[in-house]
């Protein structure tokens, strides 16, 4: 039988509203733009792309979408990965024509989300990722599924996700509050414009929650006293 890869559910809901946030932005585009595809990498290496992506998927799965992450990182190896460090067949096994598309996808612990692994071959990355073999897979599972991101590397540290980029219906661009710097953006930003990826947006990651509270004052406002106490003062006022 086929390993269930376990994917850890973030219980920070600060955390997770932010996350239901980018989702909301992404059905939209879906919406209005029937986007599917979306490939996520940062300006920089370490800024949480795999975090994001991995609750993203989450997220995306528990309001009821079809959907499957891919770790598109082909050069990091299996030791450093977030999720599959016991697996053998992924991706790049399938693009180097050594097993087939349905062998390389796994079910997950969590309902609608299904994980599609880096593989094993990280011999030559970039060659396994032009290849026509990778137009293919993403066709049949855009298919298969209401949605697909694609974990990649960081756009400045490989180009990797610039082949990636213009296959995709859109690229979500990750930035680390007080380390990513705004030539460091530029650079990304023109590298995937030069490579014909569509940006839908791009996470400030990592911030200091202290300076930055006021954005996230009303992220829990339905958990919290606030609401609760709201509700009780505005039923004592109410009369017929
Ligand atoms: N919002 C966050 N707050 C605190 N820590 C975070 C956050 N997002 C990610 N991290 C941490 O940052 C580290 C790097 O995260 P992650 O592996 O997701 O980055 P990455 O951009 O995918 O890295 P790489 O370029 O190596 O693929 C991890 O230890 C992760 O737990
Ligand atoms: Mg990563």
């Amino acid at each position: 039988m086929k390993k269930i890869i376990d994917f850890y559910s973030n219980t920070n809901h600060f955390i997770n509203d932010a996350i239901d946030r980018i989702v909301v932005e992404i059905h939209l585009k879906k919406q209005r733009d029937g986007y599917k595809k979306f490939m996520i990498s940062g300006c920089e290496p370490g800024v949480g792309t795999t975090t994001i992506a991995i609750n993203l998927a989450i997220s995306m799965a528990q309001s009821g979408w079809k959907t499957i992450l891919i770790d598109g990182d082909l050069r990091k190896i299996t030791k450093y990965k977030r999720l599959n460090d016991e697996l053998d067949l992924g991706l790049s096994d399938y693009l180097a024509g050594e097993s087939l598309y349905p062998q390389t996808v796994y079910d997950t612990n969590h309902k609608n989300l299904f994980y599609l692994p880096s593989g094993s071959k990280t011999v030559n990355p970039i060659s396994l990722l032009c290849s026509v073999k990778v137009d293919e897979v993403l066709d049949q599972l855009c298919k298969d599924y209401d949605y697909v991101i694609m974990d990649m590397p960081s756009i400045t540290t490989s180009v990797d996700a610039n082949v990636i980029a213009s296959k995709m219906d859109g690229v979500i661009l990750v930035t680390e509050y007080a380390k990513t710097d705004l030539s460091s953006v530029r650079e990304s930003w023109d590298i995937l414009n030069k490579s014909g990826g569509n940006i839908a947006g791009i996470i400030l990651n990592k911030i200091n929650t202290a300076e930055y509270g006021h954005i996230k004052k009303n992220f829990d406002y339905y958990k919290n006293q606030r609401y609760i106490n709201k509700r009780s003062k505005s039923k004592s006022k109410m009369t017929i």
